[in-house]
């Protein structure tokens, strides 16, 4: 498959390289929008490491991903401003309604929830972000439309 040959391709580039397994990590998920898990053997056996380091390195850093993404991804700011406007109680919201988590995503693959640490829109907290576009002055009813657009 085209996956494979990507893959492949991004092994060999790779293999030599000193310390090439982060920025292979990284060229994977440029090239295929995430690592999939059943790559992770040929990783781990073209950069000399086992499988077991693979995953830690994957597992340290937020940014990696073993599945494909989510339809959409929302990013709660929970910087110091939005907290004291309410970000938690949107957060909490999401739990409740949505059974979703910091880093995690609905059973349903449609929404991934991810925190994010200021979006610059401190005066207009709590503020939030939806495939990449902002919004501010969130409230519960607010964030409730937003979601019902997702799953239109
Ligand atoms: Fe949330 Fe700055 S603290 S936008």
């Amino acid at each position: 498959t085209q996956q494979q040959e990507t893959l492949q391709q991004l092994l060999q580039q790779y293999r030599d390289l000193p310390g090439g397994l982060l920025p292979l990590l990284h060229a994977v998920q440029d090239a295929l929008g995430h690592i999939p898990a059943d790559a992770i053997p040929a990783i781990a056996r073209a950069m000399n490491q086992s499988q077991a380091e693979v995953h830690g390195v994957i597992g340290f850093y937020h940014d990696f991903r073993t599945s494909p993404p989510a339809a959409h991804s929302l990013r709660l700011c929970r910087a110091e401003a939005c907290q004291s406007m309410g970000s938690e109680a949107l957060a909490a919201q999401l739990r409740a309604q949505l059974g979703v988590d910091d880093h995690g995503h609905t059973a349903d693959g449609q929404l991934e929830l991810r925190p994010v640490y200021c979006l610059g829109a401190c005066a207009c907290a709590p503020a939030l972000q939806l495939d990449g576009q902002l919004h501010a002055r969130v409230t519960p009813e607010k964030l409730s439309a937003l979601l019902a657009s997702c799953s239109k």
